[in-house]
């Protein structure tokens, strides 16, 4: 069996830090993860924050520490490079580990802060046919996959409605151009890719956002209406100043619904 190289760029949460709360399902990061794989080792790391490198290190036994990604991935010859460092890191990592000649790359979401950095990494690892993948995890989980079950089978009849949202706090007053955009963009991103595994390809999006701090600065709120091509609609939004965590689906079928 070929045991594929895997280096990880990023050990903060969820590239090794939330495995370590008792709280969640396990494995829950990247690291843990290709751990429990029989045919991947993570043989390298690297994070410019010196000590969560060394915790990683520790962690998961993994000698060959890096402070700088370049330098591991020109060392290591990886065969799978995991990216999970901040948005506006995506889209450099991906080039260069595109460059340095990896053979598959696992990204966060978001891809990136915006559509033309996006579209740039798909079209380089298009060009070398290295599969890129963007971790929207929720889609696999088991209870999403039942879910799509049910509306396959017809159980809930047509789908004429999905609504959805990813309810957070104000956001603080944060640059656009660093972290892309609020709640719609960062937690909302698996709320639009779980509308799309309901709703299939997407005909035409209207939106409407609320940015209190101005254009240059993230957005409080955003809503979206989406028209499906099999004639579905879909409610988004992302946000909404409220002071609790929510993030839910309601999908309405002609003869029944899925909360
Ligand atoms: N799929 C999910 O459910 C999920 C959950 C949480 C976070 N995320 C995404 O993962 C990404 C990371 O989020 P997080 O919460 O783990 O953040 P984090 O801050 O805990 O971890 C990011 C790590 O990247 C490191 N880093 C920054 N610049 C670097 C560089 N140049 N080289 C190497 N390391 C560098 C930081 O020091 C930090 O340790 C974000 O894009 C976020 O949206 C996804």
């Amino acid at each position: 069996m070929k045991i594929y190289r895997v280096g990880i760029i990023g050990c903060g949460r969820i590239g090794s830090l939330l495995e370590e709360d008792p709280l969640r399902g396990k494995p829950c990061t990247h690291a843990g993860g290709f751990n429990t794989l029989p045919n991947a080792r993570i043989v390298a790391g690297c994070d410019i924050d010196l000590p969560r490198l060394k915790r990683f290190g520790k962690q998961w036994n993994v000698g060959n520490l890096y402070s700088d990604y370049r330098e591991m991935l020109h060392e290591e010859g990886l065969d799978i490079v995991c990216i999970a460092t901040w948005t506006h890191l995506h889209s450099p990592m991906v080039l260069y580990s595109v460059k340095a000649g990896v053979k598959g790359i696992f990204c966060e979401k978001p891809i990136a802060t915006n559509m033309k950095n996006a579209r740039e990494m798909v079209r380089n690892c298009e060009r070398k046919k290295i599969p890129l993948v963007i971790n929207h995890e929720r889609r696999w989980d088991s209870y999403y996959r039942k879910a799509a079950d049910i509306i396959r089978s017809g159980k809930i009849g047509e789908i004429r409605t999905i609504i959805g949202n990813a309810l957070s706090w104000k956001p603080e007053k944060l640059p656009v151009n660093r972290y892309g955009g609020g709640a719609l963009f960062h937690d909302g991103t698996h709320l639009t890719d779980l509308l799309l595994l309901f709703g299939g390809p997407v005909d035409w999006v209207s939106g409407h956002e609320n940015r209190p701090h101005g254009r240059k600065f993230i957005e409080e709120t955003a809503y979206a209406m989406l028209g499906f091509k099999n004639g579905t609609c879909g409610f988004i939004e992302g946000g909404g100043a409220r002071k609790y965590f929510n993030f839910e689906l309601d999908i309405q079928g002609s003869e029944g619904r899925l909360l």
